[in-house]
């Protein structure tokens, strides 16, 4: 297997890292446009191999045609947001960057399997599968994984739990409109409606919907990268060892839920062949409401994207 990540920012390079510590792929390929900083990250990760027993290969470049044969490439190219830029400032910017990428991607890897990152990432999948032509089961937006994990981790630190046995769902967009579907998170099978009081289950799911925002923020200079890094990676796993996992992934919907020919976070099943099933769960009325806005908000901005 070879697995391409487009950008060699932050999140890029540490999604780059984890895999190739994790032995993945046969081969990682890093790119980015900026002269030297792909080559120079992936030869340190290179170097740390023996130290980290990681047999993979890793390797950056400047070229697309680095990528050519990929199983799936993922896209983190454009800009990132920064203290005060919502994620739609960047619309139009990085509408162009991913545009351009997934072209240059499918003409080199017909067959890839795409998961886009770049923000505001709905947009930006829509972007992708336009420009690549692939169907919508190979073009994939990660967003739900990332709000999901935040979700998840601060309800085990809430409740001193092992962060294994908590289990959350965050669908919709990735932004102010996501819709956290508490009423399904659980902590080893107990609902936590039975273990938090309301209050501070509206205050776990207020810090989940601003969490991005709280690490600009603080690092000023740069979005989040861990978390999504590790967010990039357990979709990229469940692909490529076909484990079919249930994971909150930003798709083109055609009917699902209620919506069409729009781009949302919802469960789906994550196989070899990339999106096998979209899951279709129950919802309230208030929880369809919201997915509802969520759409819209995505819609909106898909009708203001440049041609
Ligand atoms: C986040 C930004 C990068 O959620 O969208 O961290």
């Amino acid at each position: 297997m070879k697995v391409s990540i487009v950008g060699a920012g932050n999140v890029g390079a540490t999604a780059a890292q984890r895999m190739y510590a994790l032995e993945l792929a046969r081969e990682v390929v890093l790119v980015d446009v900026v002269p030297g900083l792909a080559y120079g990250k992936a030869l340190d990760m290179q170097q740390a191999a023996p130290l980290i027993e990681s047999d993979c290969r890793i390797t950056g470049a400047t070229s697309f045609d680095a990528t050519a044969g990929s199983d799936i490439v993922v896209i983190t190219a454009g800009l990132a947001r920064k203290a005060g830029m919502s994620r739609d400032d960047l619309l139009a910017r990085n509408a162009q960057t991913v545009r351009d990428v997934a072209r240059q991607i499918v003409a080199r890897s017909p067959n890839a399997i795409l998961i886009t990152v770049s923000n505001p990432v709905d947009e930006m999948t829509w972007v992708t599968l336009r420009a690549s032509g692939l169907d919508r089961r190979r073009v994939i937006g990660m967003s739900g994984v990332l709000d999901s994990t935040r979700l998840r981790s601060f309800i085990a630190q809430e409740l001193h739990a092992g962060v294994e046995d908590v289990d959350a769902l965050v669908v919709g967009s990735h932004g102010d409109a996501m819709v956290p579907l508490v009423r399904y998170a659980s902590v080893a099978g107990i609902p936590v409606a039975h273990l938090l009081p309301p209050e501070r289950i509206a205050a776990i799911v207020e810090r989940t919907r601003n969490a991005g925002s709280e690490i600009i923020d603080l690092l000023k200079t740069s979005s989040a990268y861990y978390a999504p890094a590790a967010a990039i990676t357990a979709m990229v796993e469940s692909i490529i060892r076909d484990k079919r996992r249930i994971l909150p992934c930003a798709t083109l919907l055609q009917g699902e839920y209620g919506l069409r020919d729009v781009v949302l976070g919802v469960p789906a099943k994550l196989g070899r062949d990339g999106i096998e099933e979209i899951v279709e769960i129950e919802l309230l009325e208030e929880e369809r409401m919201a997915l509802k806005r969520s759409a819209q908000v995505v819609r909106d901005n898909i009708a203001r994207l440049p041609e």
